[in-house]
């Protein structure tokens, strides 16, 4: 029978030094990809406002959005555990609104936990959280939520003081119960001295090789935009020519009166 992974199982994947998977999924059908090829944890990365959604950023990305495609991802997965990455404004504006949302993701949607972004600003919401029995994830270093704040997309922590703030906050995250941190944009060698500091599991992105985890998003992966793609992220398979070509090969059989065959 099928188990869904726990936070324990990654707490043991770290002990054991087993790298940990993650990506991004945004359908069930997505879902269903990520389970069967043996990722550890799915994510429904607020990254659809810009994959899915066509938004320039993630900003604009609702929590009902969210919560619909979370469902869905659990609906399409057996295995994995289904993280639902919390929307900007969606937890930042007051901590029991932030509480009722993080459990709408549980009770609603079938989630194993949430993600929020944010260090030491965060730490009474998440203490909250985990105090109530949601499962968090933590996420810093560089903050896609705050791109119009930072005015741009950069690694983060290249001088010692930001360096020192982002490790303050994965230990703070570690004190206030977050069972995960990802590390996103920021030097290898930081990421390395976090992971080594902490005893939870750290997910990079664009963080170097030296995390516990790594996550990536899967229509990078996949090419599956066919447009602008990160500097870090590695093409596996090219989606977006395969899907124009066979489209392509549909259009010109409907022209051509060779689909349908038949009589039907
Ligand atoms: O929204 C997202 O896809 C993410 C990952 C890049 C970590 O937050």
């Amino acid at each position: 029978m099928d188990k869904r992974i726990t936070v324990r199982d990654l707490a043991a994947m770290k002990k054991s030094g087993q790298k940990i998977v993650m990506i991004t999924a945004y359908d069930a059908a997505q879902a269903r990809w990520g389970d069967e090829a043996g990722c550890q944890i799915l994510l429904v990365g607020d990254s659809m406002g810009n994959t899915v959604l066509g938004y320039d950023n993630t900003l604009p990305v609702t929590l009902e959005e969210s919560l619909s495609h979370t469902a869905a991802v659990r609906r399409g997965s057996k295995r994995a555990m289904v993280i639902g990455d919390m929307p900007f404004m969606s937890y930042q504006a007051a901590q029991d609104e932030a509480l009722h949302n993080a459990a709408r993701y549980l009770k609603e949607c079938g989630a194993d936990g949430v993600k929020l972004e944010g260090g030491r600003a965060m730490l009474p919401t998440i203490r909250r959280m985990v105090e109530v029995g949601i499962p968090v994830m933590g996420h810093i270093g560089l903050l896609p939520q705050s791109v119009l704040k930072d005015g741009g997309y950069y690694i983060h922590g290249r001088n010692t003081q930001e360096a020192k703030d982002i490790l303050d906050d994965a230990v703070a995250l570690q004190e206030a119960g977050v069972f995960s941190v990802v590390l996103e944009g920021i030097p290898a060698e930081l990421s390395r001295e976090i992971t080594a500091r902490l005893t939870i599991p750290t997910i990079g992105i664009a963080a170097g090789p030296h995390c516990d985890g790594q996550v990536q998003v899967i229509s990078d992966l996949l090419n599956m935009g066919g447009g602008y793609l990160p500097r870090h992220a590695k093409v596996y398979a090219d989606l977006s020519s395969i899907c124009i070509t066979a489209i392509r090969q549909y259009c010109q059989e409907v022209q051509s009166g060779q689909f349908p065959a038949g009589g039907n």
